[in-house]
């Protein structure tokens, strides 16, 4: 039938896009994205998801993929869209890694978390049996597109996390982006990290944070995307927080529990010897400007020891402990005794 050709014809003559969008995502930025793909003449189709930790499951990736399916894809040239914080990132990711065996997506972030953290690096993933992000791979993105704009409808309290993250970066690698936070923190939270011209004081400081963010977290992630080697700057503020983000689920948002654990270390570190007491207090004080939280009442000895046991399980037997060595600078050890944790935690719980 040459008609039935003449319409598969121009079939493959049309752009044909498929997103995913966060629900909240779709009721600000909405029209404006329909209106963009309208402009550009693409067919497409949104597919408007509650995607929060508590649906960030198998049956959400297999929900959007039936939907994938009687939309159809050509998986040479059509990605998949995703448009939303990490949770709708990380189910994107796993969908399109799985459908065909593997099809290309890209990831558009709108939370400073996702912005700074999920856009960066191949991995993706699902909670699976109440453990996060049990199920997953590391299938790349074909892109990101980084649009900070999306971070002016962000909640203060989900600025600060993200920051908890970027911190990371800063004690880990970069004393100019430590510096940054310490001096314009306050001000990229009250202007939720948009750009504003002709502010002398603070130049454009969320340009220059997010950007140097990413760099590091690049740096750090790019040459291990596998995760074959162990020893992990990254992973800074992720040795204790796990355990502590489950008992007091949900109390705490992610980035606040990294910020314990590392406001913790900091008081390891310079009973090590690693850090002066000015510095120590620098950081605290710098943690305090961002408005995340220094110290958790849950966060006892006896939780951090029960962590570390889990840490030396899941490191082939060694601790890897990433632990500042001065502003910016950092290190990981194995040999961190018993007695300079206790040490540390009674300092750190009487201060
Ligand atoms: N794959 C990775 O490398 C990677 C890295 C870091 C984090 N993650 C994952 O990311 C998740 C956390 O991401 P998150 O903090 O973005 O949480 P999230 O995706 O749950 O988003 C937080 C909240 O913000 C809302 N939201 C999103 N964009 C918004 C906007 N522009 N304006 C207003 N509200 C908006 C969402 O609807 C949600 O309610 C975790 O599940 C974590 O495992 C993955």
């Amino acid at each position: 039938d040459p008609q039935q050709l003449d319409m598969a014809m121009n079939r493959e003559r049309e752009m044909r896009r498929f997103i995913v969008m966060d629900q909240n995502v779709d009721e600000y930025y909405g029209s404006k994205v329909r209106k963009y793909f309208e402009a550009n003449n693409v067919h497409y189709k949104i597919l408007s998801l509650p995607t929060t930790e508590e649906t960030k499951s198998m049956d959400l990736v297999l929900s959007i993929l039936q939907e994938v399916h009687s939309f159809g894809i050509d998986r040479r040239k059509e990605p998949i869209i995703a448009i939303g914080g990490g949770v709708c990132l990380d189910i994107v990711g796993l969908a399109a890694s799985l459908y065909r065996r593997r099809t290309p997506y890209i990831r558009v972030p709108t939370t400073l978390l996702a912005y700074v953290d999920a856009s960066v690096g191949a991995k993706n993933g699902v909670n699976f049996l109440q453990c996060k992000n049990k199920l997953g791979g590391y299938t790349p993105p074909v892109a990101t597109f980084l649009d900070r704009s999306f971070i002016q409808t962000i909640p203060r309290r989900h600025i600060s996390n993200g920051l908890g993250e970027i911190l990371k970066m800063a004690l880990m690698k970069h004393k100019g982006l430590f510096d940054l936070l310490k001096s314009h923190g306050k001000y990229m939270l009250d202007t939720k990290f948009q750009s504003h011209n002709g502010l002398v004081n603070h130049g454009d400081a969320a340009l220059k944070t997010t950007r140097l963010a990413i760099e590091t977290m690049l740096e750090e992630l790019a040459p291990n995307l596998w995760e074959d080697d162990l020893d992990r700057l990254v992973d800074f503020g992720h040795l204790i927080s796990p355990e502590l983000e489950m008992k007091v689920l949900p109390s705490l948002m992610h980035g606040e529990a990294v910020n314990i654990d590392m406001a913790f270390m900091t008081y390891v570190a310079h009973e090590n010897g690693l850090l002066t007491t000015e510095e120590k207090a620098d950081i605290i004080q710098c943690m305090k400007g961002l408005e995340l939280p220094v110290w958790h009442e849950d966060c006892n000895l006896h939780l951090i020891k029960k962590a570390l046991v889990e840490r030396l399980k899941h490191c082939g037997g060694q601790m890897r402990m990433p632990l500042p060595s001065g502003l910016g600078m950092a290190e990981i050890f194995n040999d961190i005794s018993e007695e300079t944790l206790e040490r540390a935690y009674k300092l750190w719980a009487s201060e």
